[in-house]
């Protein structure tokens, strides 16, 4: 059975201020691909600095609005307005940021019609739907213009200097709240030669803030690990001793980005006036939650602000769209990743699958009936409580605690090894007890070293491990014609074992540079 393709209408943005389009140049084609025929408003694209003409290169048909709005789905950027609402034809698939949680009156207008409405800003946080979620993509653009924002506003260097003209001091940067905009914003102040200090509720993010080059400032105040990918409401306890750190570094440090979050409440206020009251004169805050209610006291959502005291607060809630044509670049990538998932026989046909978690987390209408709130995604963000033990054996950090069944049976087999060994060394001459000892020494040391290298580095340490392989291999053919048969049989054993240690490591070697070049 033959069909026609259904159409797509990339619209152009009606709120004032957006410079964003929910298709470029590079994603038409894309689209395209899966069989859709692509119709882009004319001028939508304009903003954001991708003309009319380079959409018609790539495929797509420039229609009107009209047009546009009447398409099988109609791919946007900010949620509809009234009018817009009435626009769509009956049956059509809206794709746009809607902000289900706090728009409760939207959803109902939008059920209203016999339409199905996505909401690209409920895609859960699980990995499989990470290729669509535009929260994370905007705040990650969103985080690098913080620190550019701030950067502007300041008016010294980020890097510091030694020139003939004087010592210039490095610039001391604290990101509260290490999300996915906090991690941004560390990345680029850093990159930029800043002293980026970072803190965060969720201990699991320690480890990523310092891969950044950052300093993780810990409350010291142990919080709930959070089941859903996002933050808990912290303790008042943390509250009053993140107030302490706070009052301590805002006299220290001339920049803050403010990122914390948790969804479905107000923004948490983290600095109070006092606390901006005690920063130098020219420094900067930027409060990214201004469009929550702020992070700040003092914060005015969309302006920028100069205290009393010469600090200015920036609280812009457009700093994804003001690096327009890379955040619709991404919002693009994330709408063509979505419509992949809704078409699964590339043939320009959208069909919605209620199995997938991830389709019916982001329907809000479906054909006229109200879809949300879904049904709750289990997502697991937090890592997984290591089991003592797991695979470094008995580590030290499993010191201090009652050795468990296994562990106790391990001491027991540690035990029996001693014994055969004090037996044997009892009996041998002293050659045999000298290199005994140095084996034993090299067992405990190499393990002590091995089990406290990083796992990320465990690869690379493989390869490197080649090295020490290669002299087993020399030791080993130069015994292997000495002695008798044992000797012989050992020889060979320790031959083969490390040879497939070297290839072995050759080969990882190999994949692991392979995944550093371009293909
Ligand atoms: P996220 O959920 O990934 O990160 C928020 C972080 O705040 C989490 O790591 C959480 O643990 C932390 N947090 C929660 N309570 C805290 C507290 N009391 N103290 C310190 N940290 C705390 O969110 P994402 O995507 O990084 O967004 C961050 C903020 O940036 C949001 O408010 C978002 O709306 C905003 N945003 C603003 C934009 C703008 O133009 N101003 C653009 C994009 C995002």
């Amino acid at each position: 059975m033959s069909h026609s393709a259904q159409r797509l209408g990339v619209v152009a943005e009606s709120a004032p201020g957006e410079t964003r389009v929910a298709a470029t140049p590079a994603t038409v084609p894309q689209l395209v691909s899966l069989g859709y025929e692509v119709v882009v408003e004319s001028g939508a694209g304009r903003r954001s600095g991708f003309t009319d003409d380079a959409y018609a290169r790539a495929g797509a048909r420039i229609g009107d609005r009209e047009e546009t709005w009447s398409a099988d789905a109609v791919l946007k950027v900010n949620a509809p307005a009234a009018d817009e609402i009435t626009a769509l034809r009956e049956g059509a698939t809206l794709v746009s940021l809607i902000g289900p949680a706090a728009n409760a009156d939207l959803v109902d207008a939008l059920a209203r019609r016999p339409i199905t409405v996505l909401a690209m800003d409920a895609v859960p946080r699980v990995s499989r739907a990470q290729a669509l979620d535009v929260l994370s993509s905007m705040a990650n653009i969103a985080g690098y213009r913080a620190v550019i924002e701030a950067a502007h506003a300041f008016g010294r260097l980020f890097t510091g200097q030694v020139t003939a003209a004087g010592k210039v001091p490095p610039a001391k940067v604290l990101v509260a709240g290490a999300g996915v905009a906090g991690l941004a914003a560390i990345a680029t102040a850093a990159s930029l030669g800043a002293i980026v200090r970072a803190t965060d509720p969720r201990p699991e993010v320690a480890e990523q803030v310092r891969s950044l080059g950052a300093e993780f400032l810990d409350v010291g105040v142990a919080q709930e690990s959070s089941a859903d990918g996002y933050a808990r409401q912290t303790s008042r306890d943390y509250d009053r001793r993140a107030a302490e750190l706070y009052a301590e570094q805002a006299a220290d440090v001339d920049i803050v980005i403010t990122t914390a979050l948790i969804p479905g409440r107000p923004a948490p206020r983290l600095l109070t006036s006092e606390h901006v009251a005690r920063m130098r004169p020219g420094s900067v805050v930027v409060d990214m939650a201004a469009a929550q209610g702020g992070n700040v006291e003092g914060t005015r959502p969309g302006e920028a602000v100069v205290t009393e005291n010469g600090v200015t607060i920036i609280g812009y809630t457009d700093l994804a769209g003001r690096l327009p044509a890379q955040a619709s670049q991404l919002y693009g990538t994330n709408v063509v990743n979505l419509m992949k998932l809704l078409t699964p026989g590339e043939d320009g046909r959208l069909v919605l699958d209620f199995d997938d978690v991830v389709q019916r987390a982001m329907t809000v209408v479906r054909d006229g009936e109200k879809t949300w709130p879904p049904p709750p995604v289990p997502v697991s963000a937090a890592p997984a409580p290591t089991p003592v033990a797991a695979d470094r054996g008995t580590a030290p950090s499993s010191a201090g605690r009652p050795p468990s069944p296994p562990g106790r049976r391990r001491h027991l087999v540690t035990a029996a090894v001693a014994a055969a060994l004090f037996v044997l060394t009892a009996f041998s001459p002293n050659a045999l007890i000298e290199h005994v000892t140095v084996f034993v020494l090299s067992i405990v040391i190499g393990y002590y070293v091995i089990g406290n290298v990083h796992h990320a580095l465990h690869t690379p340490l493989m390869s490197i491990t080649n090295a020490i392989s290669g002299i087993i291999v020399v030791g080993a053919l130069l015994q292997i014609g000495q002695g008798g048969t044992v000797v012989a049989v050992l020889s060979f054993v320790a031959i083969l074992l490390a040879s497939v240690n070297i290839v072995g490591g050759f080969a990882v070697t190999r994949r692991m540079l392979g995944m550093f070049t371009r293909s």
